[in-house]
């Protein structure tokens, strides 16, 4: 097998090696190796360390020059609705011009328009449209991704969105509970029979999680305990939209049904801080979607000191976040959230990697997890953080492969 020898690092940056998800002091103790090699054999990191300790390596290696490079895990992406057809960019310009998300959405636009767009791709259009995005992912660092479906509604899009994501290397979330299909009327209870009964059987064959937007205008606590005890049945992880708007009983239903995470968080208060820390129940922050629509900016710092295991991702999609962008998102997390760059960098790396289920094998820089490294293009692994909205990644390597 050919290993791989990325040498003379400036830097090489990993998160602490404590058990996932990372919380408290923990996840800002990131640790830094000056002038340092990461050697790759196969899909797998052999080993990282400094390059005077680097062994006299036998057989083929390829080597890759690192200097004014410094080394971090792949980043990992766990919340991004991937799978859409067209766009929002004329709803975008009316948001510019005053109008909010929440009236747009309740004016048969925003995730409603969505669907439309979605179910006009069909399936060619929607693998395609999810492989763009990956693309768009990839360029920026993210070698791990959730995709959820959510913009389909009916069973054949929402099953197409699940195998385009899956087939892309995404992990698929079925996000079935998004809005309510615009054939249902704004019936809600009629709307998740049908998803109950027509899509989840299928769709817990392709998904690993199931997602709720759990806000008004969307579906209710009563509404969203029915669904996901009905995705957990069928042997689905948990996720959650909450507290985007308005605390709407997300948190304490995320504990209580043993949640992977619930995602947002821009309107918790003090009570869902402290209930949140006290949980295994990871908050995601989303800090491009809170900008993006002009929202307060989630609780993130509160969290972290209470002691919550929090994870930052971007909630890429047309309508309230169209970033791609996890370093943006580490920008957006020093400068609006108050994390390090480390906390920022842990929690989209190794806790990213625990809420979809890999944390054992995605997100470090250590032997034996998988050979995914950015590469980024300076002398300080903290521009991640610094560099606002530069173009951070000079190299990947995905499962060992240069790119
Ligand atoms: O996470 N809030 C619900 N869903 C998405 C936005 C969907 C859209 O606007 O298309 C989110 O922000
Ligand atoms: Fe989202």
């Amino acid at each position: 097998m050919a290993r791989l020898l990325v040498r003379d690092l400036v830097q090489l940056a990993t998160p602490s090696a404590g058990p996932a998800p990372l919380r408290g002091a923990a996840l800002g103790a990131v640790e830094v190796l000056e002038d340092a090699y990461v050697l790759c054999a196969g899909d797998t990191i052999e080993s990282v360390g400094r390059m005077r300790d680097l062994p006299a390596l036998d057989g083929e290696v390829v080597e890759v020059d690192g200097r004014g490079r410094c080394a971090i895990p792949g980043l990992v992406d766990c919340h991004a609705h991937i799978a859409f057809g067209g766009d929002r960019v004329e709803e975008f310009s009316l948001r510019a011009g005053g109008a909010s998300y929440e009236e747009l959405h309740a004016r048969g636009g925003g995730i409603l328009s969505t669907v439309r767009a979605t179910r006009a791709a069909g399936e060619d259009g929607l693998r395609a449209a999810v492989e763009r995005h990956r693309g768009w992912m990839l360029r920026q660092g993210t070698t791990t991704f959730e995709g959820k479906s959510g913009y389909g509604l009916d069973r054949d899009t929402e099953l197409a969105s699940l195998r385009a994501v899956r087939d892309a290397g995404g992990v698929p979330t079925w996000l079935g509970a998004h809005a309510v299909a615009p054939e249902f009327d704004g019936d809600a209870d009629a709307y998740l029979d049908f998803a109950l009964a027509e899509v989840l059987p299928e769709a817990a064959k392709i998904a690993e999680a199931a997602d709720v937007f759990l806000e008004r205008g969307a579906f209710d606590a009563v509404q969203a305990r029915r669904y996901l005890e009905a995705c957990r049945a069928a042997g689905l992880a948990l996720r959650l939209h909450g507290d985007q708007f308005t605390e709407s009983g997300a948190i304490p239903l995320a504990i209580e049904l043993g949640a992977r995470s619930v995602d947002h968080l821009e309107a918790t208060g003090d009570e869902g801080v402290r209930a949140l820390a006290a949980s295994a129940v990871v908050g995601v922050v989303l800090p491009a979607s809170a900008l993006f629509l002009g929202r307060p900016m989630p609780p993130a710092r509160a969290l972290v000191d209470a002691g919550a295991a929090v994870a930052l991702a971007t909630d890429f999609n047309p309508g309230s976040a169209f970033c791609e962008s996890l370093p943006l998102c580490c920008s957006l997390a020093a400068t609006q959230l108050k994390l390090s760059p480390a906390e920022a960098l842990s929690a989209c790396t190794v806790n990213a990697a625990h809420v979809l289920g890999r944390a054992d094998r995605v997100g470090r820089l250590a032997a034996g997890y998988r050979a995914d490294v950015v590469l980024l293009d300076a002398p300080d692994w903290r521009y991640l953080a610094y560099h606002l909205g530069g173009q951070l990644v000079a190299r990947l390597v995905v499962a060992g492969e240069l790119r």
